[in-house]
């Protein structure tokens, strides 16, 4: 087992959705609820930073919000465009989020569900999220959902890339000059298609609003 490779820009998760139909399915995460909440619904705009098939940018499309969903995974946006169809508000863009040109910036949010610890080390984390602090209005509000060093991954069967993890002290301190709002450090123990083991993740959930 290996970290991400220097130039490999997905974690290793475009291999995963070469073997899943929709690999983290249809429901959105609680995160693009509580998101979703703190927006002026609809015509906010929403940065969906590594969407994946899109369950969370789909969510808030529906709700009126104008969404950028980037991912680096061809493949993830061509399951996510076959699985949800054409839904106003919503555009599919593939890249990398650090340094792609978005659409619809500056953003009122900005979300990261399950992005950050696929990027390739610290320095690589902190790139990401220098960025959707810069492409965030005023008053515009970051939403994370990141695993962090406090419980060692269990990688599934197969799985050839470690994640990066910190310290959930270390995301907290990135927003230290905004409005944390929310800032929660729990156990999450779940099963998804790639992974039909149950596992536990310790997860910071983070929603910070900028000044
Ligand atoms: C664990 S999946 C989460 C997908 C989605 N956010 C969700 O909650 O269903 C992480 C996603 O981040 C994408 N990704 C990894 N590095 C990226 C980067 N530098 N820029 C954009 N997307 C990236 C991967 O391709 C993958 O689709």
């Amino acid at each position: 087992m290996r970290a991400a490779a220097p130039g490999q820009l997905d974690g290793g998760c475009d291999a995963r959705y070469g073997r899943h139909e929709c690999l983290w399915g249809r429901a959105p995460d609680g995160l693009a609820h509580a998101l979703g909440a703190r927006l002026e619904l609809p015509g906010a705009t929403v940065l969906d930073a590594g969407c994946g098939e899109g369950r969370n940018a789909v969510y808030l499309a529906a709700r009126g919000a104008v969404v950028d969903a980037v991912d680096v995974s061809a493949l993830a946006i061509a399951h996510g465009r076959r699985e949800f169809g054409h839904l106003p508000g919503l555009t599919w863009m593939r890249g990398d989020v650090r340094t792609l040109t978005l659409r619809h910036a500056p953003f009122d949010g900005v979300l990261a569900c399950s992005l950050l610890h696929w990027l390739d080390g610290q320095a690589g984390v902190a790139a990401a999220l220098e960025r959707f602090r810069a492409v965030t209005r005023p008053g515009g509000v970051n939403a994370v959902m990141v695993f962090n060093d406090r419980v060692p991954y269990e990688p599934p069967a197969g799985e050839t890339h470690l994640p990066t993890l910190l310290p959930h002290a270390w995301y907290v301190d990135r927003y230290s000059d905004w409005d944390v709002v929310e800032a929660s450090d729990e156990d999450e123990t779940g099963s998804h298609a790639g992974h039909l083991e149950p596992h536990t993740h310790a997860v910071t959930r983070l929603i910070a609003v900028r000044p």
